[in-house]
């Protein structure tokens, strides 16, 4: 039998040889200057989110949101505290560690899907694999299977202009997982669907990133979406308002 990348995956968790990243905020503040102005964007937030485990974070327009999953990330820097990936914390990383560390180790999913519009949707669900150098040869079964597993198998060839807004963050989602990242960091991902394809898309990360064992930090405004979570926290003005376990 082939062996798909799932599996291999699957049975890399189940020996315990893979899990997903740890996350730990620890006192972390971002300020953004603009004129005379600073934006508290985040204000001394602390959290950890444990291997494995889905963190939904909530709150209004402008309360921090995206500058946590930006810090998270090493796409901006935090002005005060630390930031532990896996118990390392990431203020010491060179920028070249931080890009090697996103490149293999995290998968992002946007609100606006975010494909390549000249790329069909089977190389776009390919485009870390394509990036890294990979060959067609080694692609392309990985990504076969991948859309077999969303119900996209016969959308390969299609280019994003011809799939709808439920597949093209089904392909968004492929993209995110097929270099076997260990942290998905999600940003409004069903803000731009309706509310049954949003559950469908939600059904499935949750479904793959549990059987997977990676870790998930996923933004949104909508207290249904967040219901997907293990965990929840409020953001509010960049504090943490609220924290709850499920
Ligand atoms: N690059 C930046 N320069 C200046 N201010 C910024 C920058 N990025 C964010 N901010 C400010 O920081 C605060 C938090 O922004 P952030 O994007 O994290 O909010 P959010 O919770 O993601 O909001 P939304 O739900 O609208 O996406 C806002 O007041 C915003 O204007
Ligand atoms: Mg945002």
């Amino acid at each position: 039998m082939v062996e798909t990348a799932v599996t291999k995956r699957r049975e890399l968790v189940e020996k315990n040889q893979i899990r997903g990243c740890e996350v730990r905020l620890d006192q972390v503040s971002k300020q953004y200057t603009q004129g005379k102005e600073t934006v508290d964007a985040l204000d001394k937030v602390s959290l950890e989110v444990k291997a494995g485990e889905f963190l939904a974070v909530m709150g209004a327009s402008g309360s921090g949101k995206s500058t946590l999953l930006n810090l998270v990330a090493g796409l901006d820097k935090a002005n005060q505290g630390e930031i532990f990936l896996n118990d390392q914390a990431i203020s010491g990383w060179k920028d070249n560690q931080l890009t090697l560390f996103r490149r293999r180790e995290i998968g992002f999913v946007f609100q606006l899907f975010n494909l390549m519009p000249t790329l069909t949707a089977e190389e776009n669900a390919a485009l870390p694999l394509l990036m890294a150098g990979q060959p067609r040869s080694v692609w392309h079964p990985q990504v076969s299977d991948w859309l077999e597993r969303v119900g996209l198998k016969s959308h390969g060839k299609h280019y994003p202009a011809e799939l709808s807004g439920g597949q093209m963050q089904r392909i968004a989602i492929v993209r995110a997982l097929i270099h076997q990242p260990s942290l998905i960091l999600a940003d409004e991902p069903t803000g731009n669907l309706d509310s049954q394809t949003g559950d469908q898309m939600l059904f499935i990360l949750k479904e793959i990133t549990e059987e997977l064992g990676i870790t998930v930090i996923m933004v949104t405004h909508d207290p249904m979406v967040a219901a997907y979570g293990h965990a929840l926290i409020t953001l509010k003005d960049g504090r943490i308002l609220d924290s709850a376990a499920r």
